[in-house]
């Protein structure tokens, strides 16, 4: 029996991950608490630890996990920069999910794009108190514009074809463009002044943090209208706020905020928020925030439990080979050099 133990645990998280831990033969400890240096002491015993985007997986954590012999750090998420995977080198093997859904991110992100542009969230609180007024409800037409998609993966480029369905023109910047895509890509300076509509859809790196600063909104166009359902680090909030203030930034519309780690997933209604740049970009009229709900489907929950514990059998059947394993020293970091059954350590 495999043990692992679960951290950040949500109800949402544990029909799917029983099941098939069941059908696996492995026995999840369920934790509420977030993985860090204070609660990685509840991993003891175990072979593996399963963690999501908000726990902290840096240097010290990985050398208590290793201390306790857990080998395996199993991410229940596509994004891992919240793991030091130099750190992990030699220690412990980190594996992800590589794509669960890349629609449900998709269509979040055009959600978003859609309730703020056509107002919906006004016009649905309107309605709930019988006021009829459109006043201040004007949105825009999607036909026609310009959207700049930043990152071409594969949750952008579903963004990308939803996009080409309203008939908007699409332009993208990627660090890697693909080849043959049929998409148009431009310099990300071009595709700063040339949108409408700017989404984010890049992983979070040393490179693009915060990519969206003050220097980047000041180059947008008047009336911008920005969508980041990727990761919150990718954006200064500070200068977003500012761009914001001083009507040069139309809209935001944000899953992800850089600060999330301890305010989202939890019911925090009825308290004071400690936050005041959120507390201030959530109470503008033109800003929308989700609490990082982008992924969450029924179809994406099912995905994430069946491919985290078949990487978890696969790594401990397969003499520590998964193919999802993430390993800094292979350049893309997606494809270990395991794969081609030469390990790395
Ligand atoms: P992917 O790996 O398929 O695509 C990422 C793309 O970004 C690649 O084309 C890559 O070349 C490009 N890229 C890398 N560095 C870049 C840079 N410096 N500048 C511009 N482009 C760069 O990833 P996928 O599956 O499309 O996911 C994208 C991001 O979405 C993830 O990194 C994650 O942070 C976020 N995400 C958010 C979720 C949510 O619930 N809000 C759920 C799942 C993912």
């Amino acid at each position: 029996m495999i043990k692992v133990a679960f951290y950040d645990t949500k109800e949402y998280d544990k029909p799917s991950f029983e099941r098939y831990g069941a059908e696996h033969e492995m026995q999840f400890r369920f934790l509420e608490t977030k993985l860090n240096e204070d609660t990685v002491e509840l991993a003891k015993g175990c072979d593996a630890v399963c963690v999501f985007v908000n726990d902290t997986v840096n240097a010290a954590v990985i050398e208590k996990l290793y201390e306790y012999g857990v080998k395996l750090i199993a991410l229940r998420s596509a994004g891992y920069n919240n793991v030091d995977v130099q750190a992990a080198f030699g220690k412990a093997h980190v594996v992800h999910v590589p794509a669960y859904s890349p629609y449900a991110v998709a269509e979040h992100a055009i959600a978003l794009l859609l309730t703020s542009v056509r107002r919906i969230h006004k016009a649905y609180n309107r309605t709930r108190e019988f006021n009829f007024s459109l006043n201040g409800l004007t949105g825009f037409d999607f036909h026609g514009k310009t959207v700049g998609v930043i990152g071409t993966g594969k949750i952008g480029r579903i963004f990308i074809d939803i996009c080409r369905g309203f008939g908007m023109h699409v332009i993208a910047y990627d660090r890697f463009p693909a080849s043959d895509s049929g998409i148009e890509y431009v310099t990300l300076d071009e595709l700063l002044s040339r949108s409408d509509i700017i989404s984010l859809h890049c992983p979070l790196t040393d490179e693009t943090r915060h990519m969206i600063d003050a220097s980047a909104i000041e180059r947008m166009k008047k009336g911008v209208v920005i969508v980041n359902t990727s990761r919150g680090g990718l954006i200064d909030a500070e200068a977003l706020l500012e761009g914001i203030k001083a009507r040069k930034v139309g809209a935001a519309c944000l899953d992800v905020y850089e600060e999330e780690a301890d305010i989202f997933f939890e019911d925090r209604s009825g308290h004071i928020l400690n936050d005041d740049l959120l507390s201030r970009l959530i109470s503008m009229p033109n800003v929308i925030v989700t609490s990082h709900q982008a992924f969450l489907t029924a179809e994406a929950l099912n995905n994430i439990a069946e491919t985290t514990v078949n990487n978890i059998r696969s790594y401990f059947d397969n003499d520590g080979v998964c193919d999802n394993e993430l390993c800094y020293r292979c350049g893309n970091i997606e494809r270990c050099k395991k794969e081609r059954k030469e390990r790395c350590f």
